[in-house]
């Protein structure tokens, strides 16, 4: 890597010089610094830590073209999905997670949490071993074992999943709302969890990804990671039942959620679209109480989820565009919202990964810069940073 030298950066709320010599930040300054032969150098702007996507589906990203979701719903999703899931060969799935992978870092994402259906271990054993090479290409990455059609409804599921954790996934997965009834997604939950136990790995749920007002299992995911420590470890995605509960409970559930420490993943471009599928009009919106979360202090992150597979064929692998939806769904437009959204991209969406990378004299560089300075104007006009990886 050669040399790089911003000037006047914004870096958090300082003003500084920033110089990368050979791959590590070698120097901040208060003061200007002097150019070196050869540095590029860059005026201004705004320098972030790189972003972190906490959830996509790589096994089936780019495949939408080959199973176009005619009703657009998420069971239909999942139907075209399980066809298309016993075609996948070793050579496809590497190509298309490694395509999708170098999506995500052309626009400034170099961590990626993938969900994996467990439905086929030749994929989840793919995207193992795509690991360290996705590393050398300076992207973290982390394999959910997820079990996309429940692991209770049907014999061989549970045991599928069982072998998915245990070849070295990174969290166990669970789809507690798709299980048949809802005891038996409470006690998929708790499988989750004894699972996760088992092998020293986190947790990571697509739950209540419903419209339904009585789904349930949010609170039961709380409260199994409050009675066994887990906080910090626990990610629950979508959350979208969460909008159509009564206020009463929704205002339960959420100061739950704040407590047990779980961080509740939105992710508005799939879900603006399968969700609402059974509303006349008014048509609902599928998404989490963003807003309500973050006042009472619960961890949010934005999630991409479809990189052009079978339940959303329009994703980009680039995080300002869940960002940029997320913020007109939730009605988040106050500038502080605005910023708050920004900057969840390069901090609680690195939740899972133990945080956001430092940037201080002496880390390694990766990083991004922003020729501006101004999130709402970043949001606006969703440019592609400069990434150092
Ligand atoms: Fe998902």
């Amino acid at each position: 890597m050669s040399g790089y030298l911003f000037q006047g950066v914004t870096l958090g709320e300082n003003e500084v010089s920033l110089r990368v010599q050979d791959g590590r930040i070698a120097r901040i300054s208060a003061a200007p610094l002097d150019p070196l032969p050869g540095e590029q150098i860059h005026q201004g702007g705004r320098i972030t830590a790189p972003f972190a996507e906490p959830h996509v589906h790589l096994d089936a990203a780019l495949l939408g073209a080959r199973a176009p979701n005619k009703s657009g719903t998420l069971r239909e999703g999942i139907a075209n999905w399980s066809r298309l899931r016993a075609e996948l060969t070793v050579e496809d799935v590497r190509a298309r997670a490694l395509e999708t992978l170098e999506m995500y870092a052309s626009h400034g994402t170099l961590r990626v949490r993938t969900h994996v259906d467990t439905g086929s271990l030749l994929a989840v054993e793919t995207l193992i071993d795509l690991k360290t090479e996705a590393l050398e290409r300076g992207i973290e990455l982390q394999v959910v074992a997820f079990p996309q059609e429940g692991i209770l409804r049907a014999p061989g599921r549970q045991a599928q999943w069982e072998a998915a954790v245990a070849l070295g996934c990174d969290a166990v997965g669970g789809i507690p709302h798709f299980e048949r009834t809802a005891e038996e997604g409470w006690q998929s939950v708790r499988m989750a969890f004894d699972l996760a136990e088992k092998h020293g790995v986190m947790v990571d749920f697509h739950c209540d990804e419903s419209d339904d007002p009585g789904a349930r299992n949010l609170e039961v995911v709380c409260a199994e990671t409050l009675d066994r420590g887990f906080a910090g470890r626990v990610v629950a995605g979508h959350c979208t039942a969460l909008h159509s509960y009564p206020n009463p409970h929704a205002a339960k559930v959420i100061e739950l959620v704040a407590e047990s420490g779980v961080q509740v993943v939105a992710n508005p471009l799939d879900n603006v679209v399968l969700q609402g599928r059974y509303d006349s009009y008014p048509r609902r919106r599928g998404l989490t109480r963003v807003d309500e979360l973050w006042a009472a202090g619960a961890l949010v992150g934005i999630g991409h989820d479809s990189v052009q597979d079978p339940w959303y064929r329009l994703g980009t692998a680039d995080m300002l565009d869940p960002a940029y939806m997320l913020l007109h769904l939730g009605q988040l437009t106050s500038d502080a919202e605005m910023r708050r959204i920004f900057f969840c991209l390069s901090g609680d969406n690195h939740l899972a990964f133990g945080g956001p990378p430092e940037l201080v004299e002496g880390a390694r560089a990766q990083l991004l810069w922003w020729e501006d300075l101004d999130p709402v104007e970043i949001l606006r006009a969703r440019p592609v940073p400069l990434t150092l990886r």
